[in-house]
């Protein structure tokens, strides 16, 4: 195997034995349901192996079919797809846990899921309005449910061997750290916007410490112009070494030891996204170097989505 097909097929270790995961991740966050078939077909088809899902992105069903149909004309095992999907914010009371879980796992068409996450830690109005507000528009948030409460119900998943992992998505270390310190069972992976112009260098290093997987959405800055696909600095990469800015990106995502989520929507852009290769040092520290900061997803500060069309 040559260095390139290493970062592509790159997989992490989770702890509590719980597998390891693909580096390189498909995310299934895609308003269409049509496009939600086809692209995860695609992606599947160039060798991703990993597919992030929600409650909240309203498609489990479509992903489910995709994937199996996909995985059965290819004849790839369950055991080599690594499928996550999320448990969202109206779902926080512990007896809620389980049965959005059973919802989705049925949605998905799966026996058991590689790993569950809790999609925010804002809890909202339990029940099955997913964007509950007020008359004036603002969220109803439930202020009697903790961020431990929902993960001890989460715990229980894992405990009856239906989820291998759980983890968490969208904190800070304000969150992580004392829910780290309380849990029995640990996060095995923390999901947060991260990018070269929000690397989240301190989140990393208390994740890499603890033996947490750092996951990081919007690598490409959700495909935003002006953006991080227009960065000089990785226009100049790009060039330098043969790779499109995209694929700069996300290599840069893996050889810092994160995984990685992205959300190409054709089979072009899925072939191009899985091909990544080693990047040299010299590129990763210019990339290190890079001092614009800009956060593109408000939803860590609110737990309101930012880029979910209403509705969907
Ligand atoms: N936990 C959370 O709160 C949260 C929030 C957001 C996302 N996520 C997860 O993260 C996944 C990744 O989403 P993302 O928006 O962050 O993905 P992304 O890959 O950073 O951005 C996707 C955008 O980039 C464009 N794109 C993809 N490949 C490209 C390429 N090779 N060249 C140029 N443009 C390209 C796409 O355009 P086209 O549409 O034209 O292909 C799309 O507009 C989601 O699907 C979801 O699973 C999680």
């Amino acid at each position: 195997m040559d260095e390139s097909s290493d970062l592509r097929m790159k997989r992490i270790p989770l702890n509590h034995g719980a597998g390891n995961m693909p580096a390189l991740g498909f995310g299934t966050l895609i308003p269409d349901a049509a496009v939600t078939i086809t692209a995860t077909r695609d992606a599947l088809e160039a060798g991703f192996r990993h597919f992030d899902c929600a409650e909240r992105y309203g498609n489990e069903r479509e992903v489910g079919r995709a994937l199996q149909a996909g995985a059965a004309a290819a004849r790839i095992a369950r055991g080599d797809i690594f499928v996550t999907t999320k448990l969202w914010n109206s779902n926080h009371r512990p007896e809620r846990v389980e049965p959005a879980f059973e919802a989705s796992l049925d949605r998905l068409g799966l026996k058991y899921l590689d790993l569950y996450l809790v999609h925010t830690p804002f809890a909202f109005l339990p029940g099955d309005e997913q964007d509950p507000r007020d008359q004036n528009g603002n969220v109803i948030y439930d202020h009697d449910v903790t961020l431990l409460d929902t993960w001890k119900a989460m715990e229980s998943l894992v405990d009856h061997g239906k989820c291998r992992a759980i983890g968490l998505s969208d904190v800070g270390l304000n969150e992580l750290k004392p829910l780290y310190e309380s849990a029995r069972i640990k996060p095995s992976v923390v999901q947060v916007e991260s990018h070269p112009y929000l690397p989240e260098t301190e989140l990393l290093e208390y994740c890499k410490e603890n033996g947490v997987v750092l996951l990081a959405f919007a690598p490409l800055g959700h495909g935003m112009k002006p953006g991080l696909l227009e960065d000089p600095v990785i226009l100049s990469i790009a060039a330098r070494v043969g790779k499109t800015p995209a694929q700069v990106l996300l290599a840069w995502a893996v050889q810092r030891g994160t995984a990685v989520l992205t959300t190409p929507k054709s089979a072009a852009r899925a072939r191009e996204n899985f091909d990544i290769s080693p990047l040299p040092g010299d590129a990763l520290d210019e990339i290190n170097r890079i001092q614009t900061r800009q956060r593109l997803n408000p939803v860590v500060t609110t737990g309101i989505p930012g880029f979910i069309p209403k509705g969907g």
